[in-house]
């Protein structure tokens, strides 16, 4: 692959997390998804996992300063190449990492609202692997059980729909300006991810090569 510092953008269900786990299986790089490291910091009980855990509930963003102090180490101890998944999700956050280091692409998954909703009331997570299925789009043989560990499967907290509501609300207020923001660097490159995730995956693999 060509790129080895690279971030994923679009609003919440859009697949990040999916293409994400599909990109660092192919490439070796760090995953850095900041929704799965406070959903770990919550599950642990830390001082930031009780901190974030309001704000993650009301599918509201937790506070920049919070976040960045999270991240810095993790981006720079990645040395060999990360992706960046969930971060930055504020112009303040894309300031602070510009400070930290310099990315190399920045790809932007779009989906439609409708398309989001219809994706995240019907997601279930392995609480133990972390593997995402899709009751309708990925079903998992026994829809309470992990295929790959065993382990048990859950619906998140914020996948309620007046949270998913929400949370498509903030993103379009806080997270969306920085499609211009990147765009205006010559970072940006658009995937449409409504079709098939291996379609999403091809069209990815193929900027990263570019
Ligand atoms: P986070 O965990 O980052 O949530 P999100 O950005 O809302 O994204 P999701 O994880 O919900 O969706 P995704 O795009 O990864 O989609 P997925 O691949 O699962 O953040 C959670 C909370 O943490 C935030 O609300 C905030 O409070 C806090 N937070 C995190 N980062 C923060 C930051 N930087 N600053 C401040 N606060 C922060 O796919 C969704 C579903 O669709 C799955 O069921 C999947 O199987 C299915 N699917 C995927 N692709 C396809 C496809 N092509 N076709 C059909 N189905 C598909």
């Amino acid at each position: 692959m060509g790129y080895a510092r690279i971030a994923l953008l679009g609003p919440p269900g859009a697949g990040k997390g999916t293409q994400a786990k599909r990109i660092v299986e192919a490439t070796g790089f760090v995953h850095l998804s900041t929704g799965d490291i406070l959903r770990d910091e919550v599950a642990r009980g830390t001082q930031l996992g009780v901190e974030a855990k309001g704000f993650m509930d009301r599918g509201e963003l937790v506070p920049d300063e919070l976040i960045v102090n999270m991240i810095r180490g993790r981006i720079e101890a990645a040395s060999s190449g990360f992706l960046l998944d969930g971060f930055p999700r504020t112009l303040a956050q894309a300031e602070a990492l510009e400070k930290i280091v310099a990315l190399d692409i920045v790809i932007n998954i779009n989906l439609s609202r409708e398309e989001v909703v219809n994706r995240l009331t019907s997601r279930r997570v392995c609480r133990n692997c972390g593997a995402i299925y899709n009751l309708h789009f990925k079903p998992p043989a026994d829809p309470t059980r992990c295929e790959a560990c065993g382990g048990a499967l859950y619906q998140r907290d914020d996948d309620q729909p007046d949270v998913i509501s929400n949370r498509y609300q903030v993103y379009e207020e806080s997270t969306a300006p920085l499609v211009e923001f990147y765009r205006q660097r010559g970072l940006l490159q658009d995937v449409d991810a409504e079709r098939p995730s291996d379609e999403v995956f091809e069209c990815i693999t193929a900027l990263l090569r570019a």
